[in-house]
Order: C-alpha cells, then sequence, then structure tokens
C-alpha cells in the first residue's frame, strides 16, 4: 500500500489504527529526509547558493524544530529542547515564535556540524515516539502536517544542492547512477483532453490530510476548453528557442519581458548546448523528455508562441485524472494566481502562517514532480512560487479554448 493510500485510509480505521499508520507515516518520513542528505558532506550541506535556497542542513534542522516546537513543546510535560539557541536558528518565518537567523545568512551556519544536526534529529525522534501513547489527538494532527511539512522540504533539499552544485565549475553529481533514458524518439504532437463545462467542484471536501489553502470546496465556472494529454518537451523548447521565443516582445508579458531582458534569459536553467544540469550531473538532453527549470513568465510565452494557453488551476483539476503524466514528472504552471478559495480562513496560533500569508504575488503550480515524496501529493495540492521562480523542478502543459 502507498503511503498515499495509507493517508486516506487512515481516518476511516479505527483510533489505534490510524495511530499506527500515523507512526509509520512519521518513521518512514524522517527516515526519507536523512536518507536524501546522505550523499552530502558537512560542507556540501552547509552551503547555500542564494537566499531562495536554504542548505540541506537546515531542511534537516528546521524539520526537527518544527516538530519540536508544535509537538513535543506544546504537549510534552517537561520536555527540554534540544539546544535553547535552535529556535533563533532555524525557525523559518513563523513571527509567533519570535526572531530568527536571517533568511539569505543560512549559509553561514558552519556550526552547528551536520552530525550536531542528526544527533538533533534523533533527540526529536525518540521523545515524540517516547511521548506517542500520551498525546492528545490535536498534537497528532500536528505530527502529521509535521510529515507533510517535511515532505515538502525533502523535494526543496534537492532542488536547493541542485541550485548550489550547479555553482561549482566542477558541476558535481548527487546521485552517481546514471538516469534512466526514456526513449528519444520524436514525441507525437500532445492531444486533448476536453474538460468540462459549466459549474464544477473544486478544492478538497473529504476526509484525509491536505493543506489549509486546498479547501474549502467551492463551485467554479468552466468555459469550453481543452487541456493538452501530455507536458512540452525538451524538443518542443528548442524550437520555441530556435523560434526566436526569447526575442519577441510580443510573446512576453511586460513583467516577464523586463525580466528576460534584465536577467539575460535565453534559454531553461541549467541547459547549456545539448546538454542539462541535474542531480546526476550533466548530461545529454533527452529530446523526448518533458522540460523543467521554467519559470511562470516562460511558460506563459511558450504557451502564447504555441497559439495555447496554460490552463487555470481549476481547469488542471477538472481534467487531472485523465492526464497520464499529470503527477511525478514535473510540476505545472498555472495561469492562476495563488489566491485563498471563497470561506478560506487563516488558522489561528503559528500552524495559521503556513501557507495564508503567502497569497500575494505567487502562481500555483499543479501535480507534483519525480522529487516529490511518494504519496504527499494529491488532485487537490496547490504548490505556488513567484512567476520568476525557475530552480524548482517546474514544467508545463498547455490549454486551449473550444
Ligand atoms: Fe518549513
Amino acid at each position: 500500500m502507498s503511503r498515499r493510500q495509507e493517508q486516506g485510509v487512515i481516518s476511516q480505521q479505527s483510533t489505534a489504527t490510524a495511530s499506527d499508520l500515523l507512526r509509520d507515516l512519521f518513521v518512514a518520513t524522517r527516515t526519507e529526509s536523512v536518507a536524501r542528505a546522505a550523499p552530502l558532506s558537512d560542507a556540501e550541506a552547509t552551503i547555500q547558493s542564494m537566499p531562495d535556497a536554504s542548505p540541506a542542513k537546515w531542511h534537516l534542522a528546521h524539520t526537527s524544530w518544527f516538530l519540536e516546537t508544535f509537538v513535543l513543546r506544546d504537549f510534552v510535560k517537561g520536555y527540554a529542547p534540544f539546544d535553547p539557541a535552535y529556535a533563533y536558528l532555524f525557525n523559518s518565518y513563523y513571527d509567533a515564535e519570535g526572531d530568527r537567523h536571517a533568511r539569505p545568512r543560512r549559509g553561514m551556519l558552519a556550526r552547528p556540524a551536520l552530525d550536531e544536526i542528526l544527533a538533533y534529529r534523533a533527540h526529536v525522534d525518540t521523545a515524540v515516539i517516547a511521548a506517542w501513547p500520551t498525546l492528545p489527538p490535536v498534537a497528532r494532527n500536528l505530527i502529521e502536517l509535521g510529515c507533510h511539512h517535511e515532505a515538502q522540504h525533502q523535494e526543496l533539499l534537492l532542488t536547493d544542492i541542485l541550485h548550489a552544485f550547479a555553482q561549482n565549475p566542477l558541476e558535481p553529481a548527487l546521485w552517481t547512477l546514471p538516469p534512466a533514458r526514456r526513449p528519444s524518439a520524436a514525441v507525437a504532437a500532445p492531444g486533448w483532453v476536453a474538460g468540462p463545462t459549466g459549474i464544477v467542484g473544486i478544492g478538497h471536501g473529504g476526509q484525509g490530510f491536505v493543506f489549509d489553502c486546498e479547501g474549502p470546496r467551492h463551485k467554479v465556472w468552466l468555459n469550453p476548453h481543452a487541456v493538452a494529454d501530455r507536458l512540452v518537451t525538451n524538443a518542443e523548447w528548442q524550437a520555441f528557442i530556435d523560434g526566436g521565443g526569447y526575442r519577441r516582445s510580443e510573446l512576453w508579458l511586460s513583467d516577464g519581458w523586463a525580466w528576460v531582458q534584465a536577467e539575460e534569459i535565453a534559454a531553461p536553467l541549467y541547459w547549456h548546448g545539448g546538454t542539462a544540469f541535474g542531480l546526476h550531473g550533466r548530461q545529454p538532453r533527452d529530446p523526448a523528455a518533458c522540460v523543467r527549470h521554467i519559470g511562470f513568465y516562460e511558460a506563459d510565452a511558450y504557451a502564447r508562441w504555441a497559439e495555447a494557453r496554460l490552463p487555470t488551476e481549476f481547469e488542471w483539476e477538472a481534467s487531472a485524472a485523465a492526464l497520464p503524466d499529470a503527477f511525478g514528472e514535473v510540476w505545472q504552471w498555472t495561469a492562476s494566481a495563488y489566491l485563498p478559495y471563497p470561506g478560506f480562513r487563516i488558522a489561528e496560533g503559528a500552524v495559521g502562517e503556513y501557507n495564508g500569508k503567502f497569497m500575494s504575488g505567487q502562481m500555483v503550480l499543479r501535480g507534483s514532480s519525480f522529487a516529490t515524496p511518494d504519496g504527499t501529493s494529491r488532485i487537490t495540492t496547490r504548490n505556488f512560487f513567484p512567476p520568476t521562480a525557475r530552480w524548482q523542478f517546474s514544467g508545463l502543459r498547455l490549454a486551449k479554448d473550444l
């Protein structure tokens, strides 16, 4: 049973069984983070390549701080923090939790060393498991949130170390095995999946874990439209470049055109010649593979060049069940701004800062990528990044009006 299936079942089982499933999820999640960082030296886990990216060591510590703060501190009587200084070092953006180390300077934290952070993780894990029988339901809900929070950081750990390695002229490979190569035969033109027209239900309205921004479920009107049945490929993106895509102002939103010129952008991030840099180092590009490491402005310009458009997040959700590559390849930019659904309320307390306060200036991506932990993305999941963000595993599929 996949973790995704397990989560759907949790709420339908007896309390004892639900507790066991959650504990399994907790152990698997905590193990996966350490496994993802296992190839890294202390130095590699410490470096930070830009303000938006965090060191691997920081990801490992911050996800532990989240559990230590919102579960152990708040629900375990007499719990003593592993190190009182860590709350300042590893709080990300929770204003309710006080001052914190500046985000752009996370890479300055040569100490605590990686070994100490791994000891911190073990300390938190032991304390959570020891407290398990006495934790109230609200604390277990926070552990579940902590697991899904950590899953998000597991993907960020990979996108951030990739960006850091890309700054190194040696272009190190995180993973030593060559990537599984897809057939490089030309891919047929995409087919079109006609989506539902009229009033459709959007967002989460059932049982099982979701982030708060995935609801409330509500109704949206969809005009006649279709969504492409596959993602845009590297070969298609090369045709966009060859057709002057990055040099034709008429294809771009005004902000995007200014960005392309100011940053001298002419290809997806990590492209050079016929190669692309990735977690396996620099490799020849597979023309049939889906394009990745593009920002929203690029996705929007490509869609205009292709005489199509990006799907709204509602069109994406309404058709996702019919799309074979909706999940597990790349996150897909949509035409939708990251906004609250009707009836959305920010929860009280520090955990209420998780999503709601970021609903400004960001665009929604749907689906999941190859680096998203199994079962942690749903048909209602809303990822979000600023329109210039390119270091995520982000691509696109097209849509059109009918
Ligand atoms: Fe976080």
